[in-house]
């Protein structure tokens, strides 16, 4: 397993680009499983997490041609011959659950496994499973899978989500773009990631409003035909690199970032000192003192501020004037950097879902473990401003969510390299 050593080097300077959003992307890819005609993504992102949609799709009978170095994906499921979302694959990535409604909708019967929960939580699919129900699927959960049905298809139906969930909602709005009728789903997630999608959908037919508000209504099609469609740029690969000068001091470009992407993230980061520009293409950060100042973080849905930048502003907020406080309200174990951060001289509390940060004047490097995809990134973030050297192991985790990372980080300035412990 390799691992990344970065060493303290002071201020980063330049600009980095970003890439198209995984968490889009992923939600994207097994659209094409709504339609027998080609759909083509551009300006994809290059992570394992794709390669390993890649595989789902092609264990389906999709074809997934990849172009332009991985940036271009040619997708066809003219021939989708086999029905089943296997274990072996559905366990290395969760958001192989999104193949369930579009299957579903498209041929009326799938037997996808049950994703099982990861480090940062149980993260049931019961909302997934609720909404297909809604819309007239018949469901049955055995042996770790579930097996759906739609004799005669889907139907039109009232979708009513207890609270916000990005997944469940993408499968819902996937699955009723075919069903016989109308579904109206309230509270659903607002991600930019389901805008994309959706306007993705509209582009291959789809009949959609609503979207990035907290009503979606769908008006079910026969068929849908295909597209080719832009990834939208990745709202939490922005954030986390914005983070880099602002922990560090600099100025640093980030080509392609939209203020609209990360409104609350950017309330924040002013809150804490940090100016963020637009440019002719993109943003730029640059802290405006030598010290960020303590600030408070409640992670919530879209519009609010990420979960997924939770871990990277923690690393920020170790170095920070003062004490923040920071509340996960997403996920039911997402402070597994905080131990890491605390082998590097920060000073943590960690009480259920809060987290209390003393800031220090300075981190000191160690070797710490990656134990999630933002966690591991967050360490990074920390040993890029920390005295002396830190080698973080199990970057693994990191190749799901960030293509070039050494790459992206050397362009500004960062010590950091990969080390392969083969
Ligand atoms: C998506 O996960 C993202 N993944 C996550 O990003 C992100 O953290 C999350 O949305 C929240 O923004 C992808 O898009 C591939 P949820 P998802 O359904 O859809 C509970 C990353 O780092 N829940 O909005 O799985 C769930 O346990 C990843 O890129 C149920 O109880 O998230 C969680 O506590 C991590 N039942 C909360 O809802 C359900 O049926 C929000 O989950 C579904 C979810």
């Amino acid at each position: 397993m390799d691992s990344i050593l970065v060493t303290g080097n002071g201020p980063l300077n330049g600009r980095i680009p970003i890439a198209g959003a995984k968490n889009a992307c992923l939600t994207l890819m097994p659209a094409t499983l709504l339609s027998d005609e080609p759909l083509t993504l551009t300006n994809a992102p290059r992570l394992s997490d794709i390669r390993t949609m890649t595989t789902l799709l092609q264990s389906l009978g999709a074809e997934v041609t990849t172009l332009q170095d991985g940036q271009v994906l040619a997708m066809s499921s003219h021939d989708l011959n086999n029905h089943t979302a296997d274990y072996d694959i559905v366990r290395k990535m969760r958001a192989s659950i999104l193949v369930l409604g579009p299957m579903l909708a498209r041929d009326g019967h799938a037997v996808v496994s049950l994703p099982g929960g990861c480090a940062i939580g149980a993260r049931p699919v019961d909302l997934h499973l609720k909404a297909l129900e809604a819309m007239g699927a018949e469901l049955d959960l055995r042996d770790g899978y579930v097996h759906a049905k739609a004799s005669g298809g889907l139907k039109g139906g009232k979708v009513e989500f207890p609270f916000v969930s990005v997944g469940a909602t993408e499968n819902a709005v996937m699955a009723a773009t075919l069903a016989k009728g109308t579904t109206v789903i309230t509270n659903a997630a607002r991600e930019p990631e389901i805008v994309d999608l959706v306007q993705c959908l509209r582009k291959m037919g789809a009949q959609i409003e609503g979207e990035g508000a907290g009503t979606i209504t769908i008006q079910g099609v026969d068929r849908l035909h295909g597209a080719t469609h832009p990834v939208v740029t990745d709202r939490i690969e922005l954030g986390t690199y914005m983070l880099a000068p602002a922990i560090c001091g600099g100025e640093v470009e980030l080509l392609g970032g939209r203020l609209d992407l990360v409104g609350a993230f950017c309330e924040k980061l002013d809150a804490a000192g940090i100016d963020v520009t637009e440019t002719r293409d993109g943003l730029t950060v640059k802290r405006r003192g030598d010290r960020v100042q303590a600030v408070d973080v409640v992670t919530e849905p879209f519009p609010g501020f990420p979960t997924d930048l939770q871990a990277q502003m923690m690393a920020l907020l170790c170095t920070a004037e003062g004490t923040s406080v920071l509340e996960e309200k997403i996920f039911e174990n997402r402070f597994m950097h905080a131990p890491e951060l605390i082998r590097m001289g920060a000073s943590i509390d960690v009480h259920g879902g809060t987290a209390t940060v003393t800031g220090v004047d300075r981190l000191k490097g160690a070797p710490v473990m990656a134990t999630d995809l933002r966690a591991s990134v967050s360490l990074i973030l920390a040993g890029l401003a920390a005295e002396g050297e830190t080698v973080v192991s199990r970057v693994y985790h990191l190749d799901r969510g960030y293509e070039h990372v050494v790459r992206k980080l050397e362009a500004v300035g960062a010590r950091i390299e990969r080390i392969s412990n083969q």
